[in-house]
């Protein structure tokens, strides 16, 4: 089993050292857990890949703690500025024109000419990223394919072995991941819908920000390879926009649900309607449902407003098989 440490000065001292030898680290971040590796090192970053078993072109985001130790990595756009002012540290990516001296190892941008780049807010995340002082490179700490982790036993679960070390921090408060921003120049687009909504964006550039259309595109031409139509799949089949499920399915509802019985394989994203709460509830109850007894996994409509928009994202990418 991989070593499961909770949170202590003593432990991101140990996680630091860890990362800076070229191993990998699980840490907690609001949104969801990273894999962490020393963005800096091909060897490191060709790791990450072979835990997660991802698919080499698909690029990782570089976090680091405050936006100064990017000025060595990216070109900034004046969208950029503006973004990054707003809402970091917080869970929103950036794309950016990858600096032609970046000392950021290829494989981990996957050999395009840009770099997306992160600043994340957890308190954990933050006290690594300063004791490192080195860009990470961290994708979600799962399986290529699979549920994102939101809590240190999902990671464990998830990627065995594979991670040298898990920083047990509890359980991502926002639950989907970050949102990630096209800001290279020209109209900005959101490549991945996420913990910060198009709401917001729209409202800091003052114009709206176009969610990118994937299903228009073919996937060599897609700018975030990552938004693949197969991903977050639970074993079980997925139906979404159920009323009411059908016998031998497992239900997640959302929202107030009086006639529901209590019954086995059913959870509820939020009983008040909330979507921040249902954001932190989705994947670990994903998890939960998803197990053999079921025929599936049905789950109730969920508004497609604010964080609305990330979560029926993961259900769309759920429901494909
Ligand atoms: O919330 C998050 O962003 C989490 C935590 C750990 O920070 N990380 C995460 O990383 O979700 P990952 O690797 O699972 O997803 C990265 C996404 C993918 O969709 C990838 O294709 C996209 O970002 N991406 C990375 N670099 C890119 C680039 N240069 N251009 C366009 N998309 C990029
Ligand atoms: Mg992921």
């Amino acid at each position: 089993m991989p070593r499961l440490v909770p949170v202590s000065d003593a432990a991101i001292a140990e996680a630091a050292a860890l990362l800076r030898a070229g191993k990998l680290v699980a840490f907690p971040t609001e949104t969801v857990y990273g894999l962490g590796g020393n963005a800096l090192d091909g060897k490191a970053v060709a790791a990450i890949y072979a835990a997660k078993g991802r698919p080499n072109f698909n690029p990782l985001i570089i976090h680091v703690a405050d936006v100064a130790a990017l000025d060595e990595l990216i070109e900034w756009t004046d969208d950029a500025k503006l973004l990054a002012a707003h809402f970091w540290p917080g869970p929103l990516t950036l794309v950016l024109p990858r600096k032609k001296t970046a000392p950021v190892s290829l494989l981990a941008s996957a050999g395009l000419d840009t770099l997306a780049v992160r600043v994340p807010s957890h308190p954990v995340a933050r006290a690594l990223l300063r004791a490192v002082a080195l860009p990470i490179a961290a994708p979600s700490a799962n399986a290529s394919g699979k549920l994102s982790p939101t809590s240190a036993a999902h990671v464990a679960e998830s990627l065995g072995d594979n991670v040298d070390l898990i920083l047990a921090g509890g359980k991502s408060q926002v639950g989907v991941e970050s949102t990630v921003v096209n800001v290279t120049g020209g109209t900005p687009s959101i490549l991945r819908p996420g913990g910060i909504t198009r709401e917001q964006l729209s409202m800091i550039l003052r114009r709206d920000v176009p969610v990118f259309d994937t299903a228009a595109q073919d996937e060599k031409a897609l700018p975030s390879p990552g938004m693949l139509s197969s991903h977050y799949a639970p074993h079980l089949p997925v139906r979404l926009n159920v009323a009411s499920p059908e016998k031998g399915e497992a239900f997640l509802a959302f929202g107030p649900d009086l006639s529901a019985q209590p019954r086995d394989g059913y959870r509820n994203l939020s009983r008040s309607g909330g979507l921040s709460e249902a954001a932190a509830n989705l994947f670990a109850l994903l998890r939960e449902l998803d197990d053999p007894a079921f025929t599936a996994i049905a789950v109730a409509p969920i508004p497609d407003t604010g964080l609305g928009l990330a979560i029926n994202d993961r259900l769309r990418r759920a429901a494909v098989r």
